[in-house]
């Protein structure tokens, strides 16, 4: 399995801040290989990074992590949306569901998820402890959702 890492965030991407939701990702999914990299709250400049890790560098995965609040600089949903041929609403019904429980701000996360082709793409909050928690939520789906998206029809029983 080959993933992409997308840290969203204006300050990282100035160096003016060390990412530390990245690196958390990459401990917690082990993949064989990585895509990394560290992107403003640009739409644009999100949306074309995940159709690269996406189309031209082949992840199966791709996750992001940041810019999923409400400033008006939060704009990964919007770019992700963009780039999915179909959102997978219950990844981020889930997310939120469970998230809430431990933070009650959860409920701020507007995260979405979805798929390009067989890649699956996942928006995560920008903290790292809110990466870990997110992540322990979804990572038992996620071989069952990479399977089904790469063989195309298989037995979910
Ligand atoms: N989800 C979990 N599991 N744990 C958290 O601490 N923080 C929330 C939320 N989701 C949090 C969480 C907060 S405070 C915000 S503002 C939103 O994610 C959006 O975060 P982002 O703008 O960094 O993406």
């Amino acid at each position: 399995m080959k993933m992409g890492i997308i840290t969203v965030s204006d300050k990282g991407s100035k160096g003016e801040r060390e990412d530390l939701s990245g690196p958390a990702i990459r401990r917690i999914v082990k993949a064989e290989s990585y895509e990394y990299a560290v992107v403003p709250d640009e739409q644009k400049e999100i949306s074309e990074k995940i159709k690269d890790f996406v189309d031209q560098k082949s992840c199966d995965l791709v996750l992001t992590t940041g810019g999923t609040g409400l400033s008006p600089r939060d704009v990964t949903p919007e770019a992700t949306k963009a780039v999915i041929d179909r959102e997978i609403p219950g990844i981020a019904e889930a997310i939120r569901f469970e998230s809430y429980k431990i933070k009650d701000r959860a409920m701020l996360s507007r995260a979405i998820a979805g798929s390009r082709g067989k890649t699956l793409i996942i928006n995560l909050p920008g903290s790292p402890r809110a990466v870990k928690e997110c992540l322990n939520i979804v990572l038992p789906v996620i071989p069952h959702a990479l399977e089904v998206l790469e063989k195309g029809s298989i037995e979910c029983g």
